[in-house]
């Protein structure tokens, strides 16, 4: 008799939240059905690295989070599982939420998503927020105003913090710098190798502890 294959997962476990592979049976049934179509057809690394940062600063309980351009929402997933946090994922394409509601399902967490982009966010939307996430989203050269406008709006509604990771592409760095020179903060380098491998650069401004 043959040996049986072994059959590799499709699911990765890390920071305490479980995300699915694009192989996964359950991925690809929602992927017949809806297509992400600016870049959100998968949890990108650079998330990984803010869910290290976040679990070396701490996280208060219950904290209110919006995670902006939330792609299948793990930043967003991690904090409400493992902290309690209060998220709304935000993103321009409404073909991401089936996956993020279903990853928030898998992981036992609920999060409320809303359909705008960076720019239609207005200071009285960020008024509730304490704590602003965005991994992987300023990979435009159009991309650096609004995002830079978006931090500098945040700050001044009161957000207590912004952290915005990038592998490292030119649009992000040219926001980060706009965004140092202007409100303060400043860019991490951060990289992670134990249950997940990545390597990000973290703008954080402002601090929520
Ligand atoms: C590269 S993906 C990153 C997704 C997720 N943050 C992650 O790390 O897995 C970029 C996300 O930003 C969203 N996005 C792009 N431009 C946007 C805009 N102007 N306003 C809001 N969301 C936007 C995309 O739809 C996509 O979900």
């Amino acid at each position: 008799m043959g040996k049986k294959k072994k059959q590799k997962s499709t699911e990765r476990h890390a920071y305490g939240i479980t995300v699915l592979k694009s192989a996964d049976a359950r991925v690809r049934k929602l992927k017949s059905q809806y297509e992400p179509n600016i870049h959100g057809n998968k949890v990108w690394n650079s998330s990984w690295c803010i869910m290290d940062f976040i679990q070396q600063q701490g996280l208060p309980k219950g904290t209110r989070v919006l995670e902006a351009g939330c792609g299948w929402g793990p930043t967003g997933i991690f904090c409400a599982k493992n902290y309690g946090a209060k998220v709304l994922g935000l993103d321009a394409d409404p073909a991401v939420f089936p996956y993020l509601d279903l990853h928030a399902k898998i992981n036992g967490v609920k999060i409320k998503t809303r359909e705008a982009t960076f720019e239609q966010l207005k200071k009285k939307d960020l008024k509730e927020t304490q704590l602003l996430l965005g991994a992987d989203i300023c990979f435009w050269d159009e991309m650096v105003d609004p995002i830079y406008k978006l931090v500098k709006k945040s700050i001044s509604a009161g957000v207590q913090q912004v952290v915005i990771a990038d592998p490292g592409r030119p649009p992000f760095h040219e926001m980060a710098d706009k965004v140092i020179d202007k409100v303060g903060g400043e860019v991490k380098e951060w990289s992670v190798s134990e249950e997940v491998k990545a390597s990000a650069y973290l703008l954080v401004v402002g601090s929520l502890l």
